[in-house]
């Protein structure tokens, strides 16, 4: 079989599918990570051991200390809120000096998030749920060419002078439409020199260290945000987030060419679970749905918010399949399905009276789908111990065996629990030749 020497690893539901547990996992056989999209709106949970970390910009690889971390030209970064995620890194003494910034990248500041706020409040009932972290006018203000760069991190005059012409305008949308009492330019500057002293020295031309390294042979991993039914294009808009969540972007996010990138991997949970507003046809108001936030933990790594549950929808998770070109997929939690007595699966929606196998066009289509389910018997085993895919009970064996035949792509992966070392690899995969071919 070829080598895996790229692969891409993007969410194939709304998030929240266990992405960062997964990439930690391959970036330990990964020279590079980058990330492509998002900023902190990404709340990567990675546990190894007794440690739990919860990244917001850093890729999950900052954890091995061989593996070079880009922060890539389509995301979205908060100075303020990254240096305080590299402290409490260096503080746990994880060594953060392998991180690298677009110059390109654009900055989320303090506006920023005040405008999400503000937005979200006018909205009123009709709010997107956003994380409030400033992403959406963050990314308005980079396509509206207003927006401040990551190479002024390493210019604070240059930054200065951005901020100042930045804050009139943004100041009298503030003030005149919301009623918020505004940014002074003085008190921003004093407020970000700490931040523009720390990262300035790692901003740098990421595309042409990527495409060196790429060139070189080297190994890398590109770590999606979010999920694709969050995608600004494809997702569930407008209950979206402002960026391309698919594995596309990848390459435009990064600076590489498309072809670039030979695999696709779509991390996604044997349920579902959504944070924030917007149509979600599995959703479970019942006593499965509670049971399914408890036994997973489902609340907001970003927010603490409680997600809503529901079963698993392979009509989703085929047009996510479609829409990312997937050549894989990672199972996560399938634990936490350990004890339920019946487990459904969805494999087609009733929409306006009629049975339709795929994810409609339209959102006022989905709102009105209703999920036509398979139901599978439960397994009371604990799976948490299991290493190989043939010790799996054989209710979960046919239960993986129908989600992988309803998506229509292989499984990769089967995760059994938070920690590193509670992963199944399957054999002949992608993932076991791209554990099995690290560069040295
Ligand atoms: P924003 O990205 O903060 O603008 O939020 C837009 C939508 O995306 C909201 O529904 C959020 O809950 C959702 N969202 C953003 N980031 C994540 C994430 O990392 N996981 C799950 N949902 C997210």
């Amino acid at each position: 079989m070829e080598p895996v020497n790229s692969l891409v690893i993007v969410g194939a539901q709304w998030g929240d599918e266990g992405k960062g547990k997964v990439i930690d996992y391959l970036s330990s056989k990964a020279d590079l990570v980058a990330r492509f999209q998002g900023g902190d709106n990404a709340g990567h949970t990675v546990v190894y051991g007794a440690n739990i970390f919860k990244l917001h910009h850093v890729p999950s690889g900052i954890l091995n200390p061989n593996t070079l971390c880009l922060l890539g030209n389509g995301m979205v970064i908060n100075p303020l809120v990254l240096v305080r995620e590299l402290d409490e890194l260096e503080k746990r003494g994880i060594d953060t000096s392998n991180l690298r910034i677009s110059a390109k990248a654009h900055l989320i500041l303090s506006y920023h998030q005040a405008l999400d706020e503000a937005n979200e409040l006018m909205l009123a009932d009709k709010k997107i749920g956003t994380t409030g972290r400033g992403i959406g006018p963050a990314y308005a203000d980079k396509m509206l060419r207003r927006g401040i760069r990551a190479s002024a991190l390493a210019n604070p005059e240059l930054f200065g002078e951005r901020l100042a012409e930045a804050l009139p305008l943004q100041n009298r949308i503030l003030k005149d439409i919301f009623g918020h009492p505004g940014f002074d330019l003085k008190e921003m500057i004093d407020l970000y020199r700490p931040a523009l002293e720390r990262l300035g020295p790692l901003v740098i031309d990421t595309a042409s260290l990527l495409a060196k390294q790429m060139a070189e042979g080297k190994k890398v991993l590109f770590e999606g945000a979010q999920g694709a039914l969050l995608d600004i294009d494809h997702g569930t808009y407008p209950y979206v987030t402002s960026s391309s969540t698919v594995a596309a972007a990848a390459a435009s996010g990064t600076g590489l060419g498309p072809a670039s990138v030979n695999k696709v991997l779509g991390v996604i949970k044997a349920y579902t679970t959504r944070v924030g507003e917007g149509p979600f046809p599995t959703e479970d108001l019942s006593e499965a749905g509670d049971q399914l936030r408890e036994r997973g933990s489902e609340f907001g790594t970003t927010t603490g918010r409680p997600r809503r549950c529901g079963w698993f929808d392979a009509v989703i998770a085929r047009y996510a399949a479609r829409i990312n070109g997937l050549t894989g997929l990672a199972v996560t939690k399938l634990d936490v399905l350990s004890g339920m007595e019946v487990i459904n699966l969805a494999v087609s929606y009733r929409c306006r009276g009629q049975e339709i196998d795929y994810f409609p066009e339209g959102f006022d289509d989905l709102s009105q789908c209703e999920p036509l389910y398979k139901s599978f018997p439960g397994w009371d085993e604990d799976l948490s111990r299991v290493r190989a895919y043939e010790e799996l009970p054989n209710a979960a064996k046919d239960f993986l065996k129908a989600l992988e035949d309803s998506v229509g792509v292989r499984i990769d992966l089967v995760s059994v629990g938070p920690d590193r070392s509670q992963t199944i690899i399957c054999k002949d995969s992608q993932i076991e030749i791209w554990s099995n071919t690290r560069q040295e």
